[in-house]
């Protein structure tokens, strides 16, 4: 099976799609080529295949045997990735729960984190590529005397941290040769918000009990499909003309329970790919049909600055009969159905354009393809604009004021 995704409805004119697709195309040939900078993501279903899947999954058997718990420190992508997959998908048996850590500067979240690491089998996982965040390295340096209290030394502490960074570079890669960690690299030419695909997305993925080899499959299949690069090219067109004509901002509206935390991974990989020049379509979430009872009065009627995508789950796991009441005789999933088609026919009848993804189902595989697709469509969307989708110059401004109040 595979994921299908809607573009033909957006009120675009097909001749202003047909356009631009020898433009597109060329940057998906860019993309492809292997001389682009920062492309090495557009072979990772692929290239983390092999030795580095046997490692992941080896490191991955140990650290299931050793622990009751993971620890991932990690912000960005080298966190968000890993947990949407986390929360989306199911898991076989012998996967342990994955806590993260260094996503955010709050005492209180590390406080509860901190009891719970003293009352489990613990195994540490840092993810960075640059291995110099802050929030990462601030992370690492108070975890580490709670591992050496609770396993006696600092080298019995060593024993339960993995590093998964940069091949040469950073004081991550520093620490971890000094100390001994076991390591897994980060891939040079793949940047943090494409690097799901990568050790840094898959360990703890598998950790949790997740089938990576499915989410590789599901991957490689998008990215050797030539369909794909259709409805990636349309997509990308699409997003990048209703910027043209004056929408600001993409609603990126979740219709599953478990689809949340991938809201968050593409808000990041859109906003911080394609928000370059004073442009670029602002990304937000909603979650439906939770947020059709607080922003869909706005939705239908307030200001209309954006576009939709839809990421809807066609088929449960299980249904669910309604046994009584006015819904009697069906079914959870006719309901969520006809709340989607409600949705997708009130906005378009007033002009807002709405682009369906439907997975049939949310498994291993068709997630796998989603990411794949998700990250190719971006990186066309921003070579379109004229910018760089694998840069992020605008953060550093925030960490130099950040970095003067510390010092
Ligand atoms: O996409 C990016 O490059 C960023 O979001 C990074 O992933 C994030 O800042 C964390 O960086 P690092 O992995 O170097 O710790």
């Amino acid at each position: 099976m595979r994921i299908k995704v809607i573009t033909e409805k957006t009120g675009i004119e097909k001749s202003e799609i047909l356009a631009l697709r020898g433009e597109a195309g060329r940057a998906l040939d860019r993309l492809w080529s292997g001389s682009e900078p920062m492309t090495g993501w557009v072979q990772a279903p692929m290239s983390s295949r092999g030795e580095l899947l046997e490692r992941v999954l080896a490191i991955s058997d140990i650290i299931r045997n050793e622990a009751e718990l993971l620890v991932v420190l990690g912000i960005g992508g080298s966190y968000l990735g890993a947990k949407a997959a986390i929360e989306a998908l199911p898991k076989f048996e012998r996967g342990i729960p994955v806590r993260f850590l260094g996503f955010n500067l709050c005492s209180d979240y590390y406080l509860e984190t901190l009891e719970e690491i003293k009352n489990k089998k613990t195994m540490v996982c840092v993810v960075s590529k640059s291995g110099n965040t802050m929030e990462v390295r601030t992370a690492l340096e108070i975890i580490k005397p709670v591992l050496e209290e609770k396993y006696g030394s600092a080298e019995a502490a060593a024993q339960r941290i993995l590093a998964i960074t940069d091949a040469k570079d950073g004081s991550l890669r520093e620490e971890a040769e000094e100390m001994g960690y076991t390591t897994l690299e980060i891939p040079r030419d793949i940047g943090g918000r494409y690097s799901v695909l990568t050790a840094a997305g898959l360990l703890p993925m598998a950790v949790s009990g997740i089938d990576i080899r499915e989410v590789l499959d599901g991957a490689a299949d998008c990215a050797n499909s030539p369909e794909w690069d259709g409805d990636a090219v349309d997509y990308a067109i699409s997003r990048f003309l209703l910027q043209e004509k004056g929408k600001e901002v993409e609603l990126i509206e979740l219709c599953h329970s478990r689809l949340n935390y991938l809201g968050e991974w593409m808000k990041q990989l859109y906003g911080e790919s394609e928000g370059k020049n004073g442009g670029g379509l602002m990304p937000s979430t909603l979650v439906f049909s939770t947020d059709l009872h607080s922003m869909g009065q706005y939705l239908q009627q307030g200001r209309q600055i954006f576009m939709e995508t839809m990421v809807i789950v066609d088929k449960p796991v299980r249904d669910i009969p309604i046994p009584a009441g006015p819904q009697a005789g069906k079914t959870v999933r006719d309901l969520s159905a006809a709340m989607v088609s409600g949705v997708v026919k009130a906005h378009r009848t007033i002009g807002i354009p709405v682009v369906e993804i439907h997975l049939p189902v949310l498994d291993a595989y068709e997630y796998g393809q989603l990411l794949y697709f998700l990250e190719t469509t971006c990186a066309i969307t921003a070579m379109l604009s004229g910018v760089n989708p694998f840069d992020q110059p605008g953060v550093e401004s925030y960490k130099a004021e950040m970095h003067k109040l510390l010092d």
